[in-house]
C-alpha cells in the first residue's frame, strides 16, 4: 500500500493529511507535534480552544494517552473500532500535545473503523489529531472532493486519502467519562439508546457551561438560512425532505424515512442545495431517536444565528 506509506511519512514529516472514517472526513496531523497540530488550526481557521480529537489505532494505544474508568472500558469494548469518542482524564506518560488538547488535562479518544483510517493509523504508529476537514464552522466532508474544495492543502507537504462517500455521515458521538455518571457531549453516528443499554444507566446532560467547544450553537453551517421541522415551502425555499412529506422538495434525505440513510445523505445533500444558492433551505421534520437526534442537532446548529 504505497499511498498508505506516503501518507504516513507526510504525517511523520509534520504534513496534513486527509483521511476518510466511518464518520466524515479528517484532517489529521501528528498529535505529539505542536507545529503539526498548529497546521490544523490554521487551515480550518478554527479557535484554539478547541480540543482535538486523538485518534489511535487500539485500545492499546488509547489507553497510553487516556485514564478509563469501568464505564468507558465498557463503552471502548461494546464501540470501538466506530463512530465513538471518549473524554478521559489524560496519562501522565501521554504523548499527546498540549496544542491538540487545547490545554485541557482531559483527551478525547477515537478508534475509527474505517478500513483505510485504521490501516493509516497501524501504519503511522503514532496518535493522529483529526477534526473534521473542514473550515470551522461549516459543513462536515463525507466525500474527498468536498475537502479539496474547501480547504487550502500544500501539494507539497499534504495530501488527501481518497475513500469514497463516508458510511455514517455525522460525527462521532462523544460521551466523557470523568465523574460517576458519563456525559453525552455530542450526540452522533452511535445512538444514545445503545450507549445506555451497555452502560445500563441514563447518559447525563452537559452542564451550562459548554463541555466541548463543538456544542457552540453556531456550527455545521450552510450559508443559505435554514427553516425547520417545515409543512410546506414558502416563496424562495429549497426544500430537503424526510419520508416523502414535503410538495415541491428538490432532495430527500431518505424517501423510506431511513434514519442512517437520511445520516449519510445529510451534509451532501446540504452542501447540493447550498450550491443553488437559495434564499433559505426548507427541511421537512426529522423524528427524534437513534440517528435522528444526530441529525436534528446538527440541523439545530446549522439554522442558529451566526456568530
Ligand atoms: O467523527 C468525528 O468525531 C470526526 C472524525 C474526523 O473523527 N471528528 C470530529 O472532530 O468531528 P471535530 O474537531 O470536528 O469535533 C471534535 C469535538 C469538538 O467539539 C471538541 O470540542 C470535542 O470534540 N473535544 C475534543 N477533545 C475534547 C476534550 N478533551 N473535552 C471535551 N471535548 C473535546
Ligand atoms: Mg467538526
Amino acid at each position: 500500500m504505497a499511498h498508505l506509506a506516503k501518507a504516513a511519512a507526510l504525517l511523520r514529516g509534520g504534513g496534513l493529511v486527509a483521511f476518510p472514517t466511518e464518520t466524515v472526513y479528517g484532517l489529521g496531523a501528528d498529535a505529539t507535534s505542536p507545529a503539526a497540530v498548529a497546521r490544523i488550526f490554521a487551515a480550518k481557521g478554527r479557535p484554539r480552544f478547541n480540543p482535538l480529537i486523538a485518534h489511535v489505532a487500539d485500545l492499546e494505544a488509547a489507553h497510553r494517552e487516556g485514564r478509563f474508568d469501568a464505564n468507558a472500558e465498557r463503552l471502548a469494548s461494546a464501540f470501538w473500532p466506530g463512530p465513538l469518542t471518549l473524554v478521559l482524564p489524560r496519562t501522565a506518560s501521554g504523548t499527546v500535545c498540549d496544542l491538540a488538547r487545547a490545554g485541557l488535562d482531559t483527551i478525547g479518544l477515537r478508534v475509527p473503523a474505517h478500513p483505510l483510517a485504521a490501516a493509516l493509523l497501524r501504519e503511522v504508529g503514532i496518535p493522529v489529531a483529526a477534526p473534521s476537514a473542514n473550515p470551522s464552522g461549516r459543513l462536515s466532508p463525507t466525500r474527498a472532493a468536498d475537502v479539496a474544495a474547501d480547504l487550502p492543502l500544500d501539494p507539497k507537504r499534504d495530501a488527501i486519502l481518497d475513500g469514497g462517500a463516508c458510511d455514517v455521515g455525522v460525527e462521532s458521538t462523544i460521551v466523557s467519562c470523568l465523574g460517576a455518571t458519563p456525559v453525552l457531549l455530542r450526540p452522533g453516528g452511535v445512538a444514545r439508546e445503545a450507549i445506555e443499554a451497555v452502560l445500563r444507566c441514563s447518559l447525563a446532560a452537559p452542564g451550562p457551561n459548554i463541555q466541548a467547544p463543538g456544542m457552540l450553537a453556531s456550527h455545521y453551517a450552510p450559508v443559505a438560512p435554514l427553516r425547520l421541522a417545515v409543512a410546506s415551502l414558502e416563496l424562495g425555499e429549497i426544500g430537503l425532505d424526510f419520508a416523502r412529506r414535503l410538495d415541491g422538495s428538490t432532495l430527500d434525505l431518505s424517501p423510506d424515512g431511513d434514519l442512517s440513510e437520511a445520516a449519510a445523505n445529510l451534509y451532501r445533500y446540504l452542501r447540493e442545495l447550498d450550491a443553488a444558492r437559495p434564499e433559505r433551505i426548507a427541511v421537512a421534520p426529522i423524528p427524534p431517536g437513534g440517528l435522528g437526534s444526530a441529525i436534528n442537532d446538527r440541523l439545530r446548529r446549522a439554522a442558529a444565528p451566526r456568530i
